[in-house]
Order: structure tokens, then C-alpha cells, then sequence
């Protein structure tokens, strides 16, 4: 990473491409690699709240944020420090950045290792489904990376939630890992997040089959996708017992092991509209909204 190569490495939420925030040829390549438009910022990734607070300016507002949050699944949208050292292109030459300390104990080892502020989008192809195990990166990005870290499936399994501290009210940009009960008396605009990039496009995360959402059965081809007790002909399950952690961990990998040519399309039952259930209804959305031509 410090060569200026890209490294994959697991984190609690999702898997991550990670390479050096400060070498702009280094960013560069994450954007080549996943085919990122180029005005989409990345998230840089530090192993603590000193490393943040080298590269965002922080208020007391945003400190209490890393102190109830970090390490974890919340990433705050800052101003930018000067001389922070960030390339531009990481941030779209935006006057703000996104950071995140992550909790894994794999992504806190490499970080402190690394020793560099580490840009790091979801692992995937820009426009598909986040990667929650190692044999998703590889299967998208194995030839684009030196080095893929495997540490087994990821505990949260959808990406963090972008919380914007950048104005005078703190506005949610993504619904995530950390529910908008934990984040508690915040005020958010969650049913009309600004759109800033592809993360938040109606079509973005989607598996290559249409998806059908609200569904109580399959349809003649279908593959269901269930959510507590199922009826008959369930292909997956989320989760048997209705646990809405249990169902996060395992969407983006049964939405790719079900996303296959033998099925005319996945249909998934209803999700309960609370805790994680809301990232999980915003990514299922995403994945049934109509798609670019
Ligand atoms: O869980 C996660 O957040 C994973 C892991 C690897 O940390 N990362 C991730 O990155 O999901 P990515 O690039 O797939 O999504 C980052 C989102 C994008 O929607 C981008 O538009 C937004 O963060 N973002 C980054 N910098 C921003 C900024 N300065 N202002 C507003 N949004 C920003
Ligand atoms: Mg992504």
C-alpha cells in the first residue's frame, strides 16, 4: 500500500479497496479499477480519532459522533483539514471528507501498519453489489488488486451509514450500519438525502436479475428471497428467526449467490421498516429501482 498498490481488506461493514489517500496515482487506480466516475468521493479510512483529526477539521459535535461511534460503522463527512494531505481526487476536489475508523480487527491491524490515511470504496465494480467475503473481491476486482486480506465474512454485511456534519444540521447521506435509533436525536432527512453520488442513484447495488420486492411468494422462475418464517419453495433465507442483524450480514451474498441465469428474477418478502431493516429496505430498493438503458 505503501508502494502506491491497492490492497482489499475486510472491514466490519463491507470489504474495501483500499489504497494510500495521499499518492494521487494511488487514488487514481481505485477509480480505474472499479470504473468509478471520478466526481463520486472515497472514504478515507484511519485507525483512530488523532488520525481523523489530521485530516478533517472536528467540532464538539463531531467528537461526541466519534466518541459514541468509532470504532465502528459511521462515517462522518467533515471539512477538510489544510495540509490534511488527502489527494484531491479522493474527495472529487470536494472541500469536505468522508472518515471512518472501522472496528475490524483486520482493517485496524493493516491501518496501523500502513501508517497512511487509506481511500477505500466498497471492493466492487461501480453499480454492484457490495462485497461481504473475500471471493466476491475476487471475483470483481482479483486482477486489479496486489494483495486481497481474507478474514471470513463481514459481521454488519451493509455499508456504513455517512452521516454529513458539514452544515449546521447533521444529515444523514446513507442509511447503514449504525441505525438511525442508535444515532438517536439527530435530525435527518432520510427520505430525501441529497443525491452526491452513484451510493446514493436510485439504481445503484443492483444484482443483474430484476428484483421484486413486498413478495409473499415466488412467481413462476422466481428465486425467493425470504425473511422469517417462509412459505414453501423459499430459496435463501435472511433469516429464519426475523433478526434483522442475522438478515443484514447475509443480503449482498444471497442477493449474489441467487443472482444466476437458472432464476427470471429474485422476489424478496417484506422487510420490517425499523433498526437495520431501513439500510436494508434503501439497498433492496436500489436493487429493484429501473435501470440506466
Ligand atoms: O462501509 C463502508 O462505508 C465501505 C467500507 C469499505 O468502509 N465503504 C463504502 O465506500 O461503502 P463507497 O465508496 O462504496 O461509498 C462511499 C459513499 C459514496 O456514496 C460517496 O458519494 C460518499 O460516500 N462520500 C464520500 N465522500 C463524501 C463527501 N465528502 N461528501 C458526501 N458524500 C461523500
Ligand atoms: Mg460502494
Amino acid at each position: 500500500m505503501r508502494a502506491g498498490e491497492l490492497v482489499a481488506f475486510p472491514t466490519e461493514t463491507v470489504y474495501g479497496l483500499g489504497g494510500d489517500a495521499a499518492n494521487p496515482r494511488a487514488v487514481a487506480a481505485i477509480f480505474a479499477a472499479k470504473r468509478r466516475p471520478e466526481f463520486n468521493p472515497l472514504i478515507v479510512h484511519v485507525a483512530d480519532l488523532a488520525a481523523a483529526e489530521r485530516i478533517a477539521r472536528f467540532d464538539a459535535r463531531a467528537r461526541a459522533y466519534a466518541a459514541r461511534f468509532w470504532p465502528g460503522a459511521l462515517t462522518l463527512v467533515l471539512p477538510r483539514r489544510d495540509g490534511g494531505g488527502i489527494a484531491d481526487l479522493a474527495c472529487a476536489g470536494l472541500d469536505t471528507v468522508a472518515v471512518r475508523v472501522p472496528a475490524h480487527p483486520a482493517a485496524q491491524r493493516l491501518l496501523r501498519a500502513a501508517a497512511v490515511p487509506v481511500a477505500a470504496p466498497s471492493a466492487n465494480r461501480s453499480g454492484r453489489i457490495s462485497p461481504t467475503a473475500a471471493a466476491h473481491v475476487a471475483d470483481e476486482l482479483g486482477d486489479r488488486v496486489a494483495l486481497i486480506l481474507d478474514a471470513g465474512a463481514c459481521p454488519v454485511g451493509i455499508e456504513s451509514t455517512i452521516l454529513d456534519l458539514s452544515g449546521a444540521a447533521p444529515q444523514v447521506l446513507r442509511l447503514g450500519g449504525v441505525t438511525l435509533e442508535a444515532l438517536g436525536a439527530v435530525a435527518v432527512a432520510v427520505d430525501a438525502p441529497r443525491p452526491r453520488g452513484p451510493g446514493q442513484l436510485p439504481s445503484h447495488y443492483a444484482p443483474a436479475l430484476p428484483v421484486r420486492l413486498m413478495a409473499s411468494e415466488a412467481r413462476p422462475g422466481e428465486a425467493l428471497l425470504a425473511f422469517g418464517p417462509a412459505p414453501p419453495g423459499a430459496v435463501l433465507n435472511l433469516s429464519p428467526r426475523g433478526d434483522l442483524a442475522e438478515a443484514a450480514a447475509n443480503l449482498f451474498a444471497m442477493l449474489r449467490r441467487l443472482d444466476r441465469p437458472d432464476f427470471t428474477g429474485i422476489a424478496v418478502m417484506p422487510i420490517p421498516e425499523r433498526g437495520l431493516g431501513r439500510a436494508i429496505n434503501d439497498r433492496l430498493r436500489r436493487a429493484a429501482a429501473p435501470r440506466p438503458a
